[in-house]
């Protein structure tokens, strides 16, 4: 079975790390590569040709993340983010985290749903028309040439869009708003950063007052994980690993519940409410956005011969049997 799913991710959030990559072959402009990961060090080896290399245009000859006005996708896009806007209210994720808490939709394997992804093709995905595990291990195999150190990242990256299994009927089939796109926090003001912001005047939290602040019902510096983001993936996911108790690092929680939350870690908006872990933790999601964006490629990874390196990662961070989803 192929579940077509129509678009996603951000319309406008292309520029600034476009031109940076653009600039990658340069070795005078490894100092801006720094710069954006707030001081972050990044390994030579990620602008070497001794390692990961990251292209300048995707597989169809664009450059990433493109999706300008003429882009006949724009308009399903923007519908998406219409969709999401006008719908996700802070009840209505407390809701879906409740049900999907349960945990009571299947027991499986990590490498079993990366398998059950495989049916899932990301249309709305400009970069790259290949089944879903490849952007996986693309993602994983480019990471482990440049950290072949860090395994919970290798690993981070390949369970990191298993969540899009919500498309799947056995999962609740829902509507790709509820599933992928940019996430961004509800109970507090909708900052102007995000995409096609305007639509969040129809949401009924933008009426109501206690959800209007800059702050709303957080604490400066409470931290993320008491915030409650949007729907999506990402959170579905870091419940998923989180309540089968993995063993991987808070960096690759972290990753995994905010890789789509653009607003911050592309524009900085909301990190007032971050605490010093997150502090910590967002420096590797700033490495880990780079690969999961620039990996994307024609070329396939042999499944079954790096198929035993992820069981062993598996089998070190998920202990035990069968995950609950
Ligand atoms: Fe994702
Ligand atoms: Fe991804």
């Amino acid at each position: 079975m192929t579940i077509r799913i129509e678009q996603q991710e951000a319309v406008n959030t292309a520029a600034p790390v476009a031109a940076v990559v653009d600039q990658k072959n340069k070795v005078g402009e490894v100092k801006e590569e720094l710069v954006l990961d707030g001081g972050f060090v990044v390994p030579d080896k990620v602008v070497s040709s001794n390692g990961f290399a990251a292209p300048d245009i995707n597989a169809f000859g664009n450059s990433f993340r493109n999706y300008n006005a003429e882009n006949e996708r724009q308009k399903t896009v923007e519908n998406l983010y219409k969709q999401q806007h006008i719908t996700q209210t802070l009840d209505f994720v407390k809701k879906m985290r409740a049900e999907y808490g349960k945990l009571d939709k299947a027991e499986m394997s990590v490498w079993e749903c990366c398998e059950l992804l495989n049916s899932v093709v990301d249309d709305s995905d400009p970069d790259l028309d290949e089944p879903q595990i490849q952007h996986l291990l693309q993602t994983a195999e480019a990471i482990r040439k440049d950290y072949p150190n860090e395994d919970w990242l290798h690993l981070t990256a390949l369970i990191h869009d298993l969540g899009k299994i919500l498309l799947l009927p056995q999962f609740g089939g829902l509507p790709q708003w509820a599933v992928v796109g940019d996430t961004y926090p509800l109970g507090c003001a909708f900052d102007e950063s995000n995409v096609h912001h305007k639509y969040f005047a129809e949401n009924p939290d933008s009426k109501n007052p206690a959800y209007t602040t800059k702050n709303g019902v957080y604490k400066e510096g409470c931290g993320l994980d008491s915030v409650y983001m949007s729907w999506g993936h990402d959170d579905y996911m870091y419940l998923v690993a989180k309540e089968n108790k993995t063993t991987l690092p808070s960096p690759a929680l972290f990753i995994v519940r905010y890789h789509s939350f653009y607003p911050l870690h592309r524009h900085g908006a909301y990190k007032q409410l971050m605490n010093k872990q997150d502090e910590e933790d967002i420096k590797w999601l700033h490495i880990f956005n780079k690969y999961d964006l620039y990996s994307k490629s024609k070329v396939h990874v042999d499944v079954d011969a790096v198929k035993p390196y992820y069981q062993s990662l598996i089998a070190k961070y998920f202990p035990g049997k069968k995950l609950r989803w």
